[in-house]
């Protein structure tokens, strides 16, 4: 673990040193958690502040994006299953399901994946997961390697629950955690705040800090050991995810591209979800909010919404492309929040207006980073129920009605 003199070397380059005012008063305990703290935070996060925000965020040239339809798989679909099947048999796909948020929308206080869906009886969000990747595993004849991102703030939680649990049956050899990076809030001044004396306020660095916080866990290697090619990315809120799907990863191994995205057609022109499409030439991911009217209302030559491909959080990424992309730098978003901290007398503050900010990396920014990324169209109603809020859109209710659709029993 970083030392003292370390942490204050560390703290002082980035003027932060206020984080170790109290340290003298701290107990044994409360100082390593302290340096631990330190240590797992990834401080150049914070140069995010000093750059011109408009200027990180201006778009280039945006133009719609050709998918792999629905009926264009029905067509190829036992080409692409003969090399899918090929490439997750002899071990080239492994799994990665990203499980460090905080899922504050479902307001659940145990880790998101912890959640019961089951009505007359258990059945866990994890449990939907294990279950779906199962499919694949029986389909292939082959174990699938599954990567699983916590964050610090839930990594005991839901090691000490999947343990508990046997992994639901799978085979916990092929089960493995990893912690991702925590991101320090600020006030407006860009000053790290703290919650206490031994407590930095910090929150999971976004779902875009998977890559390198897999790659600097040591797990990367082992994959690559494993002869590892590929990975397919995936969250926690969807009960439906088709995981190491033989005919996506086929689809995607034949058309050359360097990535793929599943992605549903959108319901409505205005749904809010993330657009696929082209920006300057590459592949791209536009926010709901960022699209204009026109664009919005856009239609193709046969009356289809132009821009129709809303991303669903399941890709899949060649190895040896994210390797290339993790030496450069992704964006930072910066959001206002209202942050608690600790003020200078010492007591605990919760603001009732924003005070500061997180910082959060996104996934999706990655897909802007290939030259290719294969939009896979899929039917939302077999593939898509995401749980992210108690009830109403995309909720616990919308997901128990469609998960009995497919005949899961709850
Ligand atoms: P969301 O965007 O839904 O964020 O995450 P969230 O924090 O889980 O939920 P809310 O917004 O507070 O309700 C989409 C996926 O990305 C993962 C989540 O676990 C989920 O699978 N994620 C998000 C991470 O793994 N780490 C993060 O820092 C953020």
């Amino acid at each position: 673990m970083i030392t003292y003199d370390e942490a204050k070397n560390l703290l002082s380059g980035c003027g932060q040193e206020h984080i170790l005012r109290y340290y003298d008063e701290l107990s044994d305990e409360e100082r390593k958690s302290l340096l631990a703290q330190i240590e797992g935070i990834d401080f150049s996060i914070l140069d995010a502040l000093e750059k011109d925000r408009e200027n990180v965020l201006k778009r280039g040239k945006i133009e719609p994006i050709e998918a792999v339809t629905i009926s264009d798989i029905k067509e190829n679909s036992d080409e692409y299953r003969r090399i899918g099947l090929d490439a997750v048999s002899s071990g080239k796909v492994a799994a990665v399901l990203l499980a460090g948020g905080q899922g504050t929308r479902l307001g659940f206080d145990k880790p998101k994946g912890m959640y019961n869906v089951g009505v007359t009886h258990e059945l866990y969000i994890f449990e939907c997961l294990f279950n779906n990747l199962k499919k694949a595993v029986e389909e292939a004849g082959k174990w699938i390697h599954l990567c699983i991102m916590t964050s610090e703030k839930n990594s005991d939680d839901t090691v000490s629950f999947l343990r508990e649990k046997g992994f639901f049956g799978y085979n916990s050899e092929y089960v493995h955690f990893f912690v991702q990076d925590m991101a320090p809030s600020v006030d407006y001044s860009g000053r790290i705040l703290m919650e206490s004396r031994s407590r930095i306020s910090s929150s999971p660095n976004g779902n875009g800090g998977w890559f390198s916080s897999l790659v600097r866990s040591g797990l990367m290697d082992e994959l690559k050991s494993c002869k590892v090619e590929w990975l397919n990315v995936f969250g926690v809120d969807n009960v439906l995810v088709k995981i190491a799907d033989p005919l996506f990863v086929g689809a995607v191994v034949k058309s050359g591209a360097q990535s793929g995205s599943k992605v549903v057609a959108k319901s409505a022109p205005e749904e809010r979800v993330g657009v696929l499409c082209l920006e300057d030439g590459v592949p791209s991911i536009v926010e709901y909010y960022e699209m204009t009217e026109d664009m919005i209302d856009q239609r193709t030559e046969t009356g289809e919404l132009a821009y129709n491909y809303g991303v669903i959080l399941n890709y899949l990424f060649s190895i040896s492309k994210l390797e290339e992309i993790n030496k450069q730098k992704l964006q930072v978003h910066i959001v206002e929040k209202k942050i608690p901290y600790m003020d200078e007398n010492g007591g605990y503050v919760k603001p009732e207006e924003p005070n500061g900010y997180k910082f959060e990396l996104l996934i999706l920014d990655m897909i802007h980073m290939h030259d290719s990324c294969l939009p896979y169209e899929v039917i939302r109603d077999r593939e898509f129920a995401p749980i992210k809020n108690p009830d109403g859109v995309d909720s616990v209710v919308s997901a128990r009605k469609l998960l009995e659709e497919n005949g899961v029993e709850l």
